[in-house]
């Protein structure tokens, strides 16, 4: 294997081609460059050949030019019209212009389309759930941050609560269950009645699994710090109790939404109900697979847990978010999807592919090698799925590329959008045997998980969060902060994850060499690490503005303006008469 020429391996030319991407953006930037300065070059020629044009006119030809230059110079006195009489607006057309455009310092985006109505219950709990969403975004990134810290200063503290081990899972489980799960589910509250077209069913239930969510989400972090876990695999390290709660809180909302959408008054079912209800659906069937007793031994355990795994992040946090991109994507942009057939033969081959896969997580171990390649054929065959998602998302987006410019939530979408499609093609190319072998045990997967789940998890949460938060309650965020949450996330993202990639390629191959000790390796590494620590301060200072956007959203005292046009300070006036009248 060692000596085998890795650039004819097919996982290593996807990533070198996902990888060729950027850089193919910015020959297409350095060529439209070049261009420019030849035109210069060709212009500056021009400008010579016409200098020496001027340099040889006769004086009848400049005699010709002067007359010509007294016609076009010719001007009316401007009052040929209105005579000497002093101007007055009568009609209160000038008056009428109230705003001077200065120079920009950042482009003025458009505020939110006017509210539909929303039931006010139903309003306050969605804020509730998303509510709860950010703070645990900010608690489980906080974890995160000082795990990333720990590789840089592995000996910051000495106590058992805050070890690695018993850190890293309370990170993982309160961004997933608290942070993404409980944000999902505050959005399809408001989409599921929204395109079925009748209220909710119930909105108490809304609390109850809401409750139930939030004090799983409590006692798991609790109970993991204590050192008191599943014992299992990763992401189902929550004891079974603590993850029941969080089952039937699931459990009560999917009853909750079919009652609703059986009450619909649409003919269809709206292609958002399919992904999201599947979902739903799909997280209680691994739960139950992942702590069913009789599969917590042996070599059948670590094929339950490859299945659940992937089956969380694919068949819950993905499908959830897709349901939702089918939802809010054609309606921020004000037209339908491109094709909703598309959007069906990419529900379908999602739910035939992904949930093969399961077992391309342990490539080379004991598990049958049929297995592992049916997991590998599965991971190339969600290409499908994955371009026909991106492609219906970018045709919805044909024609309207320039409202990107002038909206602060469809960056985030298009983020998310080009994530879906390099974070799973990047997924399909660590599921080959021989990169598997380089990559498996380096942070390469931590890279992959974070371009996923964070890239296109927490891109598309937030900006359907932009955009609905503001309807709910009429406030908007400010756009300076929104702006500079957006860019440290992407910027802080990007600094975590290459670093980690491109280090891990060369720990790997140092470890199929043979020739180095593990410790090495391991030095290798410290200057990833650091990157990784940077960018990870970078996405949680962004996350700090975006709790602070979110606050303002929310709980902004509506601004007292004092009138200052005729019209208002007459309304004023009426208003404070009838007032004094009644009084
Ligand atoms: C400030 C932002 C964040 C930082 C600094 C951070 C940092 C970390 C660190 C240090 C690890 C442990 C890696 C290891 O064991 O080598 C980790 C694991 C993980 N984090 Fe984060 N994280 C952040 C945000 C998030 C978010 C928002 C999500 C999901 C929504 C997430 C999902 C995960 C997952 C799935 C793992 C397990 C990775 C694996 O086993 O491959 N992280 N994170
Ligand atoms: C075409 C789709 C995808 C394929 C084929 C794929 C493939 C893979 C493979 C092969 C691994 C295991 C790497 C290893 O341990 O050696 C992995 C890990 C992971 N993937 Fe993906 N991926 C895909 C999409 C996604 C998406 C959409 C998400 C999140 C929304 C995601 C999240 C993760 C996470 C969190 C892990 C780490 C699991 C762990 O802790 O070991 N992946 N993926």
């Amino acid at each position: 294997m060692g000596t085998k020429n890795i650039f004819n391996e097919w996982g290593i030319i996807i990533t070198l081609l996902l990888i060729a991407l950027p850089i193919i953006v910015a020959s297409i930037l350095a060529i439209v460059k070049a261009k420019a300065i030849i035109k210069n070059y060709l212009e500056k020629k021009e400008q010579e050949r016409f200098n020496n044009y001027v340099k040889d006119l006769t004086p009848i030809e400049v005699e010709k030019l002067e007359q010509r230059k007294r016609a076009l110079e010719f001007a009316l006195s401007n009052n040929e019209l209105s005579g000497k009489t002093q101007p007055v607006d009568n009609k209160g057309l000038i008056d009428n212009i109230s705003t001077v455009e200065t120079l920009r310092f950042i482009e003025q985006k458009k505020k939110s389309q006017p509210r539909p109505y929303i039931e006010p219950e139903l309003s306050k709990l969605i804020i509730w759930y998303l509510g709860c969403a950010t703070f645990w975004l900010l608690f489980g990134t906080t974890v995160g941050e000082y795990l990333g810290i720990k590789f840089v200063a592995p000996d910051v503290d000495h106590y058992s609560w805050l070890s690695f081990g018993r850190l890293r899972p309370v990170h993982t489980n309160a961004v997933f269950w608290g942070w993404a799960s409980l944000a999902m589910m505050g959005l399809a509250y408001y989409v599921i009645p929204r395109v079925s077209n009748v209220p909710i069913a119930s909105i108490r239930t809304g609390y109850r699994s809401l409750i139930l969510i939030n004090v799983s989400v409590v006692l798991g972090s609790l109970f993991l710090m204590a050192g008191i876990n599943n014992g299992g695999g990763e992401y189902r390290e929550y004891i079974w109790p603590v993850m029941a709660l969080f089952g039937i809180g699931v459990f009560i909302s999917l009853r909750n939404f079919f009652k609703t959408i059986a009450k619909r008054t649409t003919k269809e079912i709206y292609v958002s109900n399919w992904y999201i209800i599947s979902a739903m659906m799909f997280l209680l069937v691994i739960a139950v697979v992942a702590y069913w007793p009789s599969w917590q031994t042996g070599l059948g355990e670590t094929v339950v847990q490859g299945y659940y795994m992937h089956q969380g992040v694919g068949m819950w946090f993905m499908l959830f978010n897709l349901g939702l991109m089918y939802y809010f994507l054609p309606q921020q942009l004000n037209k339908p999807i491109y094709s909703y057939s598309l959007g069906i033969l990419a529900f379908w081959a999602q739910i035939l592919f992904y949930t093969l896969i399961g077992t391309h997580h342990f490539i080379f171990s004991a598990i049958p090698w049929w297995l592992q390649t049916v997991a590998i054929v599965g991971s190339a065959g969600m290409i499908i799925p994955v371009v026909a998602g991106t492609t219906n998302f970018l045709m919805t987006f044909k024609g309207s590329w320039h409202k990107l410019s002038g909206s602060y939530t469809l960056p985030f979408y298009l983020i998310g959008i080009i994530f879906y499609f390099t974070g799973s093609l990047q997924g399909t190319a660590e599921a080959f045997r021989f990169t598997n072998l380089v990559w498996h045990f380096t942070d390469f997967t931590v890279a992959h998980s974070h371009l996923t789940m964070y890239g296109i998890i927490c891109f598309m949460l937030w900006g359907f969060i932009y955009t609905i938060v503001p309807r709910l309650t009429g406030k908007e965020p400010p756009q300076i902060t929104v702006g500079a949450h957006f860019w440290l996330a992407l910027i802080g993202l990007l600094f975590y994850t290459f670093p980690l990639m491109y280090g891990s390629t060369l720990r790997g191959l140092m470890w199929m060499e043979g020739t180095k000790s593990f410790i090495e390796s391991v030095e290798l590494m410290a200057p990833y690490w650091l990157w990784r620590a940077i960018g990870g301060s970078l996405m949680w200072l962004s996350h700090i503005l975006f709790a602070y956007n979110f606050y303002v959203m929310v709980k902004r005292k509506d601004k007292i303006t004092v009138p200052t046009s005729p019209i208002d300070i007459l309304k004023a006036k009426q208003e404070l008469d009838t007032q004094a009248q009644t009084n």
